[in-house]
């Protein structure tokens, strides 16, 4: 982490961005604690991007779920905005992943039974009320966006890989994000295609002024971010 985007803690309710303190995490299996995390620390600004890169088994994806507030850490303090999301009790604590964290996985998941567009509505129908005063008019943007304007009548079976992924990174930017949250989003795709959507991803991440944070194996795609972290035996490193 260079100087200019390492903040201090007491600092965070002024600052926008993501930041995490110290995390870790662990697993209780039958052998004993299995340790996953070990005080990671990670600042990051609005419209700044991580890579987060390690071998399988590293804890990128564990990393990503507890930025994400999907899972808590077993220790640490996150701050996204200056709020503490797992300080806010569970009702608060959904309608603000809803509102405020994109996310976008390897496989799109996207509901075989919609539409691309239905699909993109999805996040927006959770009863939470949203930034858009018109969700249809501001998914059809977005797919427009995503460059799938003449598929948003389509089903996820009559679309490509790409095409899937594009529909899911619409989705994640429906309730116009603070945070993009992507778990090796081009880790499915050949390397032409993942090159389109990796390039998406950080056009969108600087249209919307989004944190982005990318668990990925690609070398190309960490190079085009802000930064690049490596999971070490649990420990964060730069390089
Ligand atoms: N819910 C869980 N219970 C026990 N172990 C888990 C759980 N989730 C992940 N792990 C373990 O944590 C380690 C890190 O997993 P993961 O974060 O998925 O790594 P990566 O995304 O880098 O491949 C792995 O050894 C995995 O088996
Ligand atoms: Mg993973």
């Amino acid at each position: 982490m260079n100087n200019d985007t390492k903040v201090a803690w007491n600092s965070i309710s002024a600052q926008t961005g993501l930041e995490a303190r110290a995390i870790s995490k662990h697993f209780v299996a039958k052998s004993g604690t299995i340790p996953i995390l070990k005080n990671v620390d990670l600042a990051v600004s609005a419209g700044d991007s991580v890579a987060i890169m390690g071998p399988s088994g590293s804890g990128k994806s564990t990393l990503l779920n507890i930025l994400g507030t999907l899972e808590p850490p077993s220790s640490g303090e996150l701050s996204i905005h200056g709020i503490n999301p797992f300080g806010l009790p569970q009702r608060e604590l959904s309608r603000f992943r809803n509102q405020r964290i994109g996310f976008v996985f390897q496989e799109a998941h996207l509901l075989p039974q919609c539409t691309a567009l239905e699909n993109v509505l999805i996040p927006s129908l959770a009863g939470f009320e949203n930034r858009n005063q018109d969700n249809l008019a501001h998914a059809t943007k977005l797919l427009d966006r995503v460059g799938l304007r003449d598929r948003a009548n389509h089903r996820p079976g009559e679309l490509s890989g790409g095409e899937r992924q594009r529909v899911a990174l619409a989705r994640a930017l429906i309730n116009t994000p603070d945070l993009l949250l992507a778990d090796e989003p081009t880790g499915s795709l050949d390397w032409k295609i993942a090159d389109e959507i990796a390039s998406l991803l950080l056009d969108v991440h600087k249209e919307f002024q989004t944190v982005l944070v990318v668990a990925t194996h690609s070398e190309s795609l960490a190079e085009r971010m802000s930064e690049r972290w490596r999971l070490v035996d649990g420990r964060l490193e730069q390089f």
